[in-house]
């Protein structure tokens, strides 16, 4: 059971990283330029400050495998830790096959349907990411997606890891495990409230309480 901070956020990536609970970093082209920064910056700069992340990814925008491969080099270069984010395209499924053949990790985004998810692992893809908030949107299960691409993995022994993405509350990060993901990539937000549960501050309370009671006594 992983959790990836999905953020471009420098600052909110190392205080995840300090929890000790984090074990990679999902980026995105619209998270980077929320972070108002250089893809190639951030990268970089977390590979600096958390050293020990299984994964980092970096999506590269293209058309064509080989333009996405060679954006994929400068990051590549970087660390063998690094993760290429490649959308479930015909291209994208090439460069996948290209660089997983040359052993760089892969991420195939933008996954929507267990047929996706089949030729994301036939493409020798690391990890494949099935966007559960965004299938919810459209009116369709996004965790029934992520169980069906897990009993399929399962039944053919595929090794490609299920990374449930675009995950907008704590309920279906709990769910996305139960079905079968191996990572969940998680907003700050979401990741931050894990930690809750009112029974949890409300027996703080009590216990607080009780403590200072029986120190006075
Ligand atoms: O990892 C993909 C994720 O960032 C998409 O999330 O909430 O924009 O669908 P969302």
């Amino acid at each position: 059971m992983k959790i990836f901070l999905d953020t471009a956020e420098v600052g909110q990536i190392i205080d995840g990283y300090k929890t000790g609970l984090i074990d990679g970093v999902t980026t995105n082209p619209t998270l980077i330029l929320r972070s108002g920064r250089q893809q190639s910056d951030v990268i970089e700069e977390i590979f600096e400050a958390c050293p020990n992340l299984e994964s980092i990814s970096a999506e590269v925008v293209a058309n064509t495998a080989e333009e996405m491969v060679e954006q994929a080099q400068p990051y590549i270069d970087l660390s063998s830790n690094v993760t290429i984010k490649v959308p479930c395209t015909r291209e994208g499924l090439k460069a996948c096959y290209e660089l997983s053949n040359d052993d760089v990790l892969t991420n195939v985004t933008l996954v929507f349907s267990v047929a996706q998810a089949i030729l994301a692992a036939k493409a020798g893809a690391t990890y494949v990411s099935p966007f559960v908030g965004r299938v919810d949107d459209n009116s369709f299960g996004g965790l029934c997606l992520v169980k069906d691409i897990a009993n399929t993995y399962k039944m053919h022994s595929v090794e490609t890891q299920i990374l449930a993405a675009s995950i907008r509350n704590v309920r279906d990060v709990g769910r996305a495990f139960e079905y079968g993901a191996n990572v969940c990539t998680l907003p700050v937000k979401v990741f931050d409230k894990m930690y809750d549960h009112i029974l949890t501050e409300k027996g703080l309370e009590l216990f607080d309480k009780d403590y200072a009671a029986a120190c006075k006594s």
